[in-house]
């Protein structure tokens, strides 16, 4: 257990945006007097009507509604409050993957997202109406997903790494009116296809239209009349038809995003106007501590929800310059991410723990050919930390500068939970810390009772917080259910987490059948039905092994269909069909064909049996007295010897 402590320098302490005594007092407020604490955030936003109720409902029922009577717009909020003082300031720098770069004043940024809104308002898209965003990381997707803040449709992005059928199942569920999509995209120099995952996944079903950015010019199938060239589109609409943003009330939805449950169905999560935007701005403003000169640089695809909130909303909200990059952190080499840095003297960097881990094994020559002196505050998020990784992003890119912000989160919190406030208490390696305003963390054992002090058990939220979601998109139960039904009373994040005496917060990880593989939520019942689709495999069960630079890597166990011989081969193409089915961040790094899953004699499969046995603990297996076949464990054992590695 470390007792390491980092304090942040002074000068870091001196110009920061809050300090320990306003911290313990907003904290105290916010957990106290919310409505108070949070009609006094409110007056941060700009409404155009001022809510009547600061907040009702409980866990309950799952009803939450913030803000009610309340009018704003989030693209105003985004954009339009800035004209006055900031038209001409950097809101958006574009890196593209071969080094060009294009730089947007938020009054080019009103420009463009006013010809979205347009371009979507003329294709018949209004308020409340669903838009599937299907884009790289390219200027367009930022244009896009503020045009629909802008005109009340409801964005829901899925990262382009997704494959068809993912997207096709994500379509299925909320039923767009339309889909805006790119011919294609680039990554390590190469061109990827992105309208051709569209088709597939239309395949058997009737939209109106798809909008296309052409980015690579590559050749794509064009389905006329459906089809429609973002360009050109752009080129004949009535651009006053974007300018009216349109009134929404503060409960009206704002997006949906896809994240992965312990079901093989990925959840629509969905978030609302005013709490979601609120949650993004003041979160952005005390643990990123933005300040206006600040160049900001959060290195999510914009696909996820850290790209949502602070890439897009949380900096924006603000005036703030925010940087896009479309490429990857080791291409052309791994210095990539620190000739950004230098580029654009990015200030403030927010990025994961599987990229600080990745990039550290290439060295540090690779970090010292640049200077960094720019940065001030580092940031991660997704995963737990490991000391190690730590304690290398502070000394060597940091260079000892820079305060880290460890903050943990998730989709359905929408915006920070628990972080280091550098200038109100030290920062731990590994360690998230604290609590954020209105975040009331709690342990609970399995019974649901609510441990005190040092403790290890499940993390659960016992208060309401504006930025909450407000449910699952197209399942009413499902809210209540999920995370509200286990622990009465309690918000269950599915996070196991420890306490230690100073009272800080470590994340241990998952405590469903949801895996973290680089930072990316999969679940494991997601990648067992791939698995199970592939036409040799009858049976399968996937677990999580430790891994270096992902954190966990993906371990599947299968069984093939009679007479078919386990081969290397057959393993690599079913690694290639779950990269078919989901997406290649989900591929299996191990494949185990077996002749039996160990089975309890009620049918259950034992996970805890083959998590000890993919991570090659063979000697302390439990209590395995309820296999139906004892035997199956030596056969596992003897099986993993020759298990399948994908590269
Ligand atoms: C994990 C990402 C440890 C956690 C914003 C959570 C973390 C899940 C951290 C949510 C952190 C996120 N330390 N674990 N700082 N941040 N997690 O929805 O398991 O993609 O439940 O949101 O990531 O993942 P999601």
């Amino acid at each position: 257990m470390s007792q390491e402590l980092y304090d942040a320098p002074n000068s870091f302490i001196q110009n920061a945006n809050i300090d320990k005594a306003t911290y313990e007092a907003m904290q105290t407020a916010a957990l106290l007097e919310p409505d108070v604490f949070w009609a006094q955030q409110a007056e941060r936003l700009t409404w155009f009507k001022p809510w009547t109720q600061v907040f009702t409902g409980d866990f309950s029922t799952g009803e939450i509604n913030w803000f009610t009577g309340g009018e704003l717009n989030v693209a105003y909020n985004c954009i339009d409050r800035h004209l006055a003082q900031c038209a001409q300031k950097t809101a958006v720098i574009w890196e593209a993957e071969n080094g060009e770069q294009k730089t947007f004043t938020y009054q080019m940024l009103y420009d463009e997202v006013c010809a979205a809104a347009a371009m979507l308002r003329s294709l018949t898209v209004k308020k409340g109406d669903r838009v599937i965003i299907y884009l790289p990381m390219i200027p367009q997707l930022m244009f896009t997903v503020l045009a629909c803040a802008r005109i009340g449709a409801v964005h829901s992005v899925v990262f382009a790494g997704f494959s068809a059928e993912s997207l096709h199942l994500r379509i299925k569920d909320c039923t767009p009116k339309l889909i805006i999509t790119a011919d294609g995209g680039y990554r390590r120099g190469q061109q990827f296809a992105v309208k051709k995952q569209v088709d597939q996944a239309l395949d058997a079903i009737n939209i109106a239209h798809v909008l296309v950015v052409k980015r690579t010019g590559q050749e794509i199938f064009w389905q006329s009349g459906r089809d429609l060239w973002w360009h050109e589109q752009k080129d004949n609409v009535d651009l006053n038809l974007g300018i009216h943003a349109e009134i929404m009330s503060a409960e009206d939805p704002l997006f949906i995003l896809y994240t992965s449950g312990s079901t093989g169905k990925p959840k629509g999560i969905l978030h609302t106007t005013a709490g979601y935007l609120l949650g993004a701005h003041i979160s952005f403003y005390y643990i990123m501590d933005y300040k206006p000169t600040d160049i900001y640089w959060c290195t999510a695809d914009i696909g996820w929800i850290t790209g949502h909130t602070y890439l897009v909303y949380g900096p924006l909200s603000h005036g703030a310059t925010t940087l896009l990059f479309e490429g990857v952190p080791n291409y052309p080499d791994p210095g990539r991410f620190w000739q950004i840095i230098d580029k654009y003297q990015v200030s403030v960097f927010y990025s994961a723990p599987t990229v600080i881990r990745m990039l550290m094994r290439e060295g540090d020559e690779w970090v010292k050919k640049y200077q960094r002196l720019s940065l001030r505050l580092l940031g991660t998020v997704g995963e737990p930390i490991n000391p190690e990784a730590w304690r290398w992003y502070y000394d060597v890119i940091g260079e000892k500068r820079c305060p880290i912000v460890d903050t943990w989160w998730q989709t359905e919190t929408g915006s920070i939970m628990i972080s280091p406030l550098p200038s109100c208490w030290p920062q731990k390696p590994g360690s998230a810390t604290r609590p954020f305003f209105g975040a009331k963390p709690v342990l609970l054992d399995e019974a649901g009772q609510l441990l005190t002090g040092e403790a290890t058990g499940y993390l659960c939220l016992a208060q309401a917080w504006p930025s909450m979601l407000r449910g699952v998109y197209g399942d009413k139960t499902a809210f209540y259910q999920l995370y509200l039904s286990k622990f009465p009373h309690y918000y269950l994040t599915g996070d196991k987490a420890r306490r230690d005496k100073e009272g800080d917060y470590w994340i241990i990880g998952r405590s469903d059948d949801v895996m973290n593989v680089a930072g990316h939520r999969i679940g494991s019942a997601e990648v067992e039905n791939a698995l199970v689709a592939y036409p040799l495999i009858t049976e399968a069960a996937v677990v999580c092994v430790p891994d270096p630079i992902k954190g966990e890597a993906i371990y599947a166990f299968a069984t093939l269909q009679k007479d078919v011989t386990p081969t290397a081969q057959s393993a690599k193409e079913a690694c290639e069909w779950v990269a078919m089915e989901i997406g290649k961040f989900a591929q299996p790094s191990y494949i185990q064909w077996t002749n039996a899953l160990p089975k309890t004699r009620s049918g259950k499969i034992m996970r805890r049996l083959l998590r000890k046995i993919a991570a090659g603990e063979y000697t302390d297996l439990g209590d395995i007295s309820t296999l139906a076949d004892p035997a199956v464990v030596e056969l596992l054992i003897s099986e993993s010897k020759s298990v399948y590695k994908s590269k």
